[in-house]
């Protein structure tokens, strides 16, 4: 059977399961109402927008800004020629906004996750994650553990006694990592973070929250989980996407101490080698990212334990 005979066979077995995506084609911006082919005007209510900033006109005319003063696209990764003054102002922002010390944009959360795992993790190394995190995690998680054979280990959703369990089990490890989303993508519940943090204390451990579904949304100011729980600038990392609340173009970040965004930008792959944010998303995600001053207050120095 030839190459493509067999992915048609496959997809035909996705059909008979029931599994097989058909795409819907969208004719108007992403909003609340939306002019769908072949469906005419649809009421969403299963996009990520969840701010309606995708097609706010002040968001629109931000991202039409940036394309007038500095072209189509970057040309080029980060760290050759690749970053504009719009991405240090974006990051500035957004470290200010989560209450972290630095971030650092990535093309996608995706990739700011999996940049993530396999360039802090070593052989010493553990990282805990939770059963139903997301698949970006998940594969960063796959990722180091074939590249730097650090170790791994997964807990039961949400339960903080397991949670606990592996931390015990790791306690000869140099440096152990717990990773969670902040809200769940599928089940929308959200993280347990004061228990996790108290875990993390007791064991020494660095705590990374995917708050993709929380930015822009959860807490009195939008601030995320850490807002939600009265525990802004107390987690260590933080990742994100650009893609939901704020602005809902494309992007993500890392955020947590200056010395780690500065180690992701010298190692962290899809840093080094993918193209850095097109200078529209830059803008029209800085315009989204509401201004906040405070800054990081109690985020713990990752590099005295490691
Ligand atoms: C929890 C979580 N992390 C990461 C991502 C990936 O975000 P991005 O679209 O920026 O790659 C998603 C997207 O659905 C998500 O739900």
């Amino acid at each position: 059977m030839s190459f493509a005979a067999r992915l048609a066979s496959e997809l035909d077995q996705f059909r008979r399961d029931g599994v097989y995506k058909r795409l819907n084609y969208l004719a108007s911006p992403q909003a609340a109402r939306v002019r769908m082919e072949g469906r005419g005007e649809v009421v969403i209510l299963s996009s990520n927008n969840y701010l309606g900033l995708c097609s706010t006109p002040a968001v629109v005319e931000a991202g039409q800004r940036a394309l007038d003063q500095y072209g189509a696209g970057t040309g080029s990764v980060r760290f050759i020629c690749g970053t504009f003054t719009i991405h240090r102002e974006l990051e500035a922002a957004l470290a200010r906004f989560v209450g972290c010390e630095s971030a650092l944009t990535y093309g996608s959360c995706w990739n700011a996750n999996e940049g993530l795992c396999p360039t802090l993790l070593g052989e010493q190394d553990i990282v805990i994650s939770d059963q139903l995190n997301h698949a970006s995690i998940i594969d960063s998680i796959r990722l180091a553990k074939t590249i730097t054979k650090c170790q791994t280990a997964v807990y039961r959703h949400s339960d903080m006694a397991d949670l606990e369990e592996r931390l015990k089990a790791a306690k000869d490890r140099r440096l152990r990592l717990i990773f969670s989303d902040g809200i769940f993508s599928m089940e929308g519940d959200i993280a347990k973070l004061p228990d996790i943090a108290a875990l993390a204390r007791k064991y020494d451990a660095v705590v990374a929250i995917d708050d993709s579904h929380a930015t822009g949304v959860l807490g009195q100011t939008g601030r995320g989980t850490a807002e939600h729980f009265g525990m802004v600038g107390e987690v260590d990392i933080i990742t994100s996407t650009l893609g939901k609340a704020l602005g809902g173009a494309a992007g993500g970040f890392t955020a947590g101490p200056a010395a780690l965004t500065d180690y992701l930008t010298q190692r962290s792959r899809p840093q080094l080698f993918s193209n850095a944010l097109p200078p529209t998303v830059a803008s029209a995600t800085s315009s989204s990212t509401p201004s906040w001053s405070g800054g990081c207050t109690k985020t713990r120095a990752i590099s005295a334990r490691s």
